[in-house]
C-alpha cells in the first residue's frame, strides 16, 4: 500500500486544493452509472457520485504503479502490478473530491508482458467507454507501467478520437517505496481526464508533473521520476498544485494519423529489428518465416542501413512486404522518399503500432506508405 505518511501529507493539503472545475450539470440524474455494462467490461470500483463533478473512468493494467516491495529503498527489484485498483484508489481518496471514478481491472501486470491483444481490447473498451452514443463519460485514465506505457499511449491516441481526454499514468516507484510517485501522478491524471481544457489534443502522458503529448514523449531514463519526455516538442502543459494548466491552446499533433478499428479483431505480428555494426540481414527473412507481417527496422542514424541490408528490404518492398525505416536515436526524423517506407518522427515501438494498424486496417502498400509519409512530404518536400 501507499506509505502512510504520504497519504497524510495528501490528506492535509487537500482542504488547500482549490476543486471548482466549470462543469455544466450532468443528465444523468437517477442513474450515476456512467459505464456501459453490456460491452464485456469488468466494473470492479465504483465510487460515490456527485453530480457537479466530473465522470472519469479508470481502466488499471497494473506497473510500477501498482507494484509492492518489502524495502521502502527498493525502486529496481519490486514485483509489478500486485496492488488492485481499489486499493489504488482508496489510497488517494482526494481524486473523490475531483471526479466520480469508476474502474476497472483489465489486468494486472507489468507492461512489458502486455501483447496486442490485451492492449487491442484496451483500445475498443476506451472507444465503448467515451465515444458511444449517449456516453456520459467525461475522460479516461489508464494505469500502466512505463516500460511500455508510450506505446499503449500511441495506440490510444491513433484509435481513440472522439475529443475526450486518454491519460497514460504511471509510476516509477512502487507504492511501498519512500516518495512513491504513483499517488500524486493518479490524482493529477484523474483532475486531467475530467479537465474540459484537456479535450481535443488527443491522448496524453502525465507523470511527474508534466503533461506530453502521447504522440512525441517516450520514456527517456530507466530509472528516474523525470523519466518521460519528448525533448524537441517539449511538454504541452504540466501541474500546479495538482491543477492542469497547458502552454498552448487545443490542437492535435501534426504527424498524427488516426485509423478506425471497429472492425479490427486482431493486430498482425509486426517486429522491431535494432541496426548496429555486423547487422545480420538475414534476421528479416527469419522473423517472416516466424510470422511477421511487417518490419519496422531502428536504423542506426536517420533510417540508414547497411549495404546488403538495403538490398535485402528492396527485394521484400519489391514483393509487396511492408519496411518501415526508424531510427535508433531519440530524436529526429527519418525523411521520406526512400525505396522502404519511412517512419517520420516515429521511434521504433511507435512506428511499429502505426503499422501494425495499417495492415490491419487492410491498407495495401500505396496506403501504408501514405499513412506514414505523406503528411511529411507535406511538410517538408513543398
Ligand atoms: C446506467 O447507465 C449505464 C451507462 O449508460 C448503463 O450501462 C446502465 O445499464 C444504466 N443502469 C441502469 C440501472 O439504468
Ligand atoms: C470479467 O470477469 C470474468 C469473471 O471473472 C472473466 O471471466 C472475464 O475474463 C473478465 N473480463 C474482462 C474483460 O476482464
Ligand atoms: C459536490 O462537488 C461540489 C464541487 O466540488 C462540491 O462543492 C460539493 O460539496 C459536493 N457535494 C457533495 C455532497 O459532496
Ligand atoms: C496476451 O496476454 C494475455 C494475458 O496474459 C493472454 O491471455 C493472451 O493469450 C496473450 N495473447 C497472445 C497472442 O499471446
Amino acid at each position: 500500500m501507499f506509505g502512510r505518511s504520504l497519504i497524510t501529507l495528501l490528506a492535509a493539503s487537500a482542504a488547500q486544493l482549490a476543486i471548482a472545475l466549470p462543469l455544466e450539470a450532468r443528465a444523468n440524474s437517477g442513474n450515476s452509472s456512467f459505464l456501459p455494462t453490456d460491452i464485456g467490461l469488468n466494473i470492479t470500483y465504483s465510487g460515490p457520485h456527485n453530480a457537479s463533478l466530473p465522470n472519469v473512468a479508470i481502466f488499471a493494467t497494473g506497473g510500477t504503479i501498482a507494484g509492492s516491495s518489502s524495502s521502502e529503498l527498493d525502486t529496481t527489484s519490486y514485483t509489478a502490478g500486485v496492488v488492485g485498483i481499489a486499493a489504488l484508489i482508496e489510497a488517494v481518496p482526494q481524486l473523490l473530491d475531483v471526479a466520480n471514478v469508476q474502474g476497472s481491472q483489465i489486468i494486472n501486470i507489468a507492461s512489458e508482458s502486455l501483447n496486442s491483444t490485451i492492449v487491442l481490447q484496451i483500445a475498443k473498451f476506451a472507444n465503448a467507454v467515451l465515444c458511444a452514443e449517449g456516453s456520459t463519460t467525461d475522460g479516461l485514465v489508464i494505469t500502466h507501467g512505463t516500460d511500455t506505457l508510450e506505446e499503449t499511449a500511441f495506440l490510444m491516441d491513433s484509435v481513440v478520437n472522439c475529443g475526450k481526454p486518454v491519460v497514460l499514468v504511471g509510476a516509477m516507484r512502487p507504492s511501498t517505496a519512500i516518495s512513491a510517485d504513483g499517488p500524486a501522478n493518479l490524482l493529477e491524471a484523474v483532475t486531467l481526464a475530467g479537465e474540459p481544457d484537456a479535450r481535443d489534443r488527443g491522448a496524453l502522458i502525465a507523470l511527474n508533473d508534466r503533461i506530453g503529448s502521447a504522440l512525441y514523449t517516450q520514456k527517456n531514463n530507466a530509472n528516474t521520476i523525470n523519466t518521460f519526455t519528448a525533448v524537441e516538442q517539449g511538454n504541452i502543459g504540466g501541474f500546479l498544485s495538482t491543477k492542469p494548466f497547458f502552454y498552448y491552446p487545443a490542437g492535435q499533433p501534426t504527424f498524427k494519423e488516426t485509423f478506425d478499428i471497429s472492425s479490427v479483431n486482431e493486430l498482425p505480428m509486426v517486429d522491431v529489428l535494432y541496426g548496429h555494426q555486423s547487422f545480420d540481414w538475414k534476421l528479416i527473412q527469419e522473423a517472416i518465416d516466424n510470422g511477421a507481417k511487417g518490419i519496422v527496422i531502428a536504423g542506426t542514424g536517420a533510417g540508414s542501413l547497411s549495404d546488403l541490408t538495403i538490398i535485402e528490404v528492396e527485394r521484400l518492398l519489391k514483393q509487396g512486404f511492408p519496411i518501415v525505416a526508424s531510427t535508433k536515436i531519440n530524436e529526429g526524423a527519418v525523411p521520406a522518399g526512400r525505396d522502404w517506407i519511412s517512419a517520420g518522427f516515429l521511434n521504433p515501438v511507435k512506428a511499429r503500432i502505426r503499422l501494425q494498424l495499417a495492415i490491419a486496417t487492410g491498407l495495401d502498400m500505396n496506403g501504408i506508405r501514405a499513412k506514414f509519409e505523406n503528411t511529411l512530404v507535406g511538410y517538408l518536400d513543398k
